[in-house]
């Protein structure tokens, strides 16, 4: 079945969607025009290219998807410049206001993020928000009963040395883990899927640079993620679906503090030929 169709009374044969499909599968049929063959459809890979560079907007998908709405204002909206600033002054929170984001909020950003690269498109990554701060804190309480075990038993483990300190916090009334965010994102995705975990990442690491343009921060949560790997009853708690893992988890919310300046880094380490 074709994948996607051409509509030939618009089509200039410019020949860019030929050029342009990551695997080929648009062809010249009769008299060079773009072509899919039947037999090749099920190998597109949705990525939608095809349909996003014909400048006649020739090309319909035949596969289900969800198009944004995009006003004419927010085109090229971003300079450089502001680019340059936006992203550098995005810092880890971990400090935030006693406020909820609300659903829509949050639906918008992943609405947004689900236009980050997948390898083949596979766009796997599937989301838990733990919407609510009591589960927040009790994805808390579970770590830190992980760590616990960690600490007692004989056994070699990475965090071992960290997590003396970090249960004392958790027992002075902080939270070490969720850092008091309200809300927590988790990626997950099947296990079986050996590019899941660098989408996810990709994913997040998208949602993390969305969240300030919607005034909300965010921090890798690290140790929940390691945590939600290893503690059964942690596994348990966030119920997902079978074969899925934990990929990677980020806690989010209204940032406290106002970032005033951007600190410095490493300079690019780049070397050319
Ligand atoms: C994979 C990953 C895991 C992280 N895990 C944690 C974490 O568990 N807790 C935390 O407070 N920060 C965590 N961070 C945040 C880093 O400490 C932070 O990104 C780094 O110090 C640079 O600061 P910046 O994000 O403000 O530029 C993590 C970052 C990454 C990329
Ligand atoms: S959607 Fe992507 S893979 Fe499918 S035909 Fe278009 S460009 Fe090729
Ligand atoms: S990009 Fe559009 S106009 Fe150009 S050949 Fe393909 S379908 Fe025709």
């Amino acid at each position: 079945m074709k994948s996607i169709s051409i509509d030939p009374q618009t089509c200039t044969n410019c020949g860019t969607c030929m050029e342009i499909c990551p695997l080929s599968l648009i062809i010249p049929g009769s008299e060079g025009m773009p072509f899919m063959p039947d037999e090749v459809g099920a190998y597109c890979t949705k990525c939608g290219n095809c349909e996003a560079f014909c400048p006649e907007g020739a090309i319909t998908p035949q596969f289900k998807t969800t198009h944004p709405i995009i006003s004419e204002d927010d085109v090229h909206a971003i300079t450089p410049g502001q680019m340059g600033v936006y992203m550098r002054q995005r810092r880890s929170i971990r400090n935030y206001k006693d406020r909820m984001a609300d659903r829509e909020t949050i639906e918008e950003i992943l609405d947004i993020v689900r236009y980050s690269p997948s390898a083949m498109n596979n766009q796997p990554v599937h989301w838990l928000i733990i919407h609510d701060p009591d589960e927040v804190r009790k994805l808390t309480r579970l770590s830190i009963e992980w760590m616990r075990k960690i600490h007692d038993s004989e056994q070699m483990h990475p965090l071992k040395p960290v997590v003396p300190s970090l249960i004392e916090a958790y027992e002075a009334g902080k939270d070490p883990i969720c850092r008091g965010a309200p809300h927590v994102a988790i990626a997950h995705a099947a296990e079986a899927n050996p590019m899941a975990f660098t989408d996810s990442i990709i994913a997040l690491s998208w949602f993390e640079l969305v969240a300030p343009a919607f005034d909300l921060g965010t921090c890798w949560a690290g140790f929940l993620k390691m945590a939600a790997s290893e503690h059964e009853p942690l596994i348990k708690e966030l119920d997902l679906p079978e074969g899925h893992v934990v990929q990677y988890a980020m806690m989010f919310g209204y940032p406290k503090y106002k970032v005033q300046n951007i600190p410095g880094r490493e300079p690019a380490r780049i070397s050319w030929k």
